[in-house]
């Protein structure tokens, strides 16, 4: 079976990850030193976030060369060093790659070439996802499309050029040996008529991808393209992984979900449905470097907590591939009260700080010791909380009960697996059974009787399965 159906993959975000050369901004080199913390947890391979040169408008997601390292980050030779140390530990490497738009410090928006990008004389109705209006007038008085801030013009895909450019981007990678692509808004690339009220998913994407899988099929080594795909149907979601299309997409309906055992369950028999109906794997993921981190989500404080250990063993307990974002395996909650003069986010600065935005769940990792920066690096570009002490990996190896080491022994223990049964249960349990293992969830129910001992438990059980609380068993 191919690594990706039931890979655990971790998500990098670099400015926040660690900090080698001490300038308060993570970088490849950290990234490189602390690969271990990866092994040791158990992943099969990591995802990094865009680490191309780039004015960082969006945290990178703005890029400016496609080919080059950006100098906060470190060199290609830093991404060489990176790529061999990740494979020499086990672990396979993923990179971001941007092609719904690019920065508008890419050479070729700064020339001018603007039939390689969204241009209209008349601008529609469509909005920016980061608020206000998606078009900026250009100085000739024709208008650019930015589905995201300003400085992120969208490129015209029905540009050859465009296409050609991100065939050659692709091979550039894979040829240094990445081991695959996280495809950044995959739904957004070809826009339909300017009429149309909406923008995204329109059928001529697929097109591309086909292109793109025969590229990654023409490679050795098995590989692969992960989907960002949001705000869309499971069944058009499938599209994107069909067998001749990218591998896997992202469960966002699994990430937004509330806890809430009936509407749990529905989107995941949804999500097994929808891959199995195209022989995609399906995937679970609860954070990533958009959305506030679950441990806040769930509910401030210990019942949010509790609650986040329980949706990770579910989610390591479902069959098909999961990706973890990094500081999730820290139980990190989200910094709802850094100060407006420190966020970047361009969601809160746009909104005039009435969307609070991505910042919060960006706050530079709490690696060892007792204050800020936690052994991060010689500071941090955004304000660690002070009481982050019992939230450091090294705090955090000590204590046997800590999340970190929940996710340990869940990757210890957890087995490829490819199928799901449900069980019977009390109201408000989910009880399944994958190829290897019994789980049982319970999201508020009444307490739940366990037909045996737990392998690894969420919080501590007695003989019954109390609230918020899931629990892995052996099978029969
Ligand atoms: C999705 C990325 O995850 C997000 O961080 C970014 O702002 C937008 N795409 C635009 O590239």
């Amino acid at each position: 079976m191919e690594w990706w159906r039931t890979a655990i993959i971790y998500q990098i975000y670099p400015r926040s990850f660690a900090d080698a050369n001490g300038d308060g901004v993570g970088d490849l080199p950290g990234i490189t030193a602390r690969l271990d913390h990866l092994a040791d947890l158990g992943v099969d391979a990591l995802w990094l976030s865009p680490f191309y040169r780039s004015p960082m408008v969006d945290g990178g997601y703005d890029v400016a060369d496609y080919r080059d390292v950006d100098p906060v980050f470190g060199t290609l030779a830093d991404f060489d060093a990176l790529l061999a140390r990740a494979h020499g530990l086990g672990l396979r490497v993923i990179v971001d790659i941007v092609p719904n738009h690019t920065s508008s410090a890419h050479p070729w928006f700064a020339s001018g070439l603007h039939d390689r990008y969204v241009v209209s004389d008349t601008p529609n109705q469509w909005q920016s996802l980061f608020g206000g209006p998606a078009w900026t007038q250009l100085p000739d008085g024709s208008w650019y499309l930015h589905l995201f801030d300003p400085a992120q013009p969208d490129l015209n895909w029905g540009n050859p050029d465009v296409r050609a450019e991100f065939d050659d981007i692709l091979r550039f990678w894979l040829d240094r040996g990445v081991d695959g692509f996280r495809v950044d808004v995959a739904h957004g690339l070809v826009k339909p008529d300017i009429a149309e009220l909406s923008v995204f998913d329109q059928d001529g994407v697929h097109e591309i991808y086909r292109g793109w899988r025969k590229i990654l099929d023409s490679y050795p080594g098995e590989r692969m393209a992960v989907a960002e795909v949001f705000d869309t149907a499971p069944d058009r979601v499938a599209r994107y992984v069909a067998a001749d299309e990218l591998h896997q997409a992202f469960n966002f309906d699994f990430l937004e979900a509330p806890w809430d055992p009936d509407e749990l369950r529905r989107i995941i028999d949804a999500s097994l449905a929808a891959a199995a109906g195209v022989g995609a794997p399906p995937t679970w993921v609860i954070s990533n470097h958009d959305r506030h981190r679950p441990v806040t989500r769930f509910g401030d404080g210990i019942p949010g907590r509790r609650r986040a250990r329980a949706a990770a063993l579910l989610m390591l307990g479902l069959p098909g591939s999961a990706y973890i974002y990094q500081g999730e395996e820290l139980g990190l909650p989200e910094v709802l009260d850094l100060p407006a003069e420190v966020r970047v986010d361009p969601q809160f600065i746009r909104s005039g700080g009435t969307a609070l935005g991505r910042d919060g769940c960006r706050v530079p990792l709490p690696w060892e010791g007792d204050t800020p920066p936690f052994g991060f690096g010689a500071g941090s570009w955004l304000p660690q909380p002070a009481d982050w002490a019992a939230f450091t990996v090294e705090a955090q190896r000590a204590d046997a009960d800590s999340t970190l080491n929940l996710y340990r022994n869940a990757l210890r223990l957890r087995r490829p697996a490819a199928t799901l049964t449900w069980r019977s249960a009390p109201d408000g349990v989910l009880c399944f059974e994958t190829d290897r293992l019994l789980v049982a969830a319970n999201l508020g129910g009444s307490a739940f009787t366990l037909p045996r001992e737990p392998v690894l438990a969420s919080s501590p059980v007695g003989g019954t399965l109390p609230p918020d609380t899931t629990v892995w068993m052996e099978k029969d």
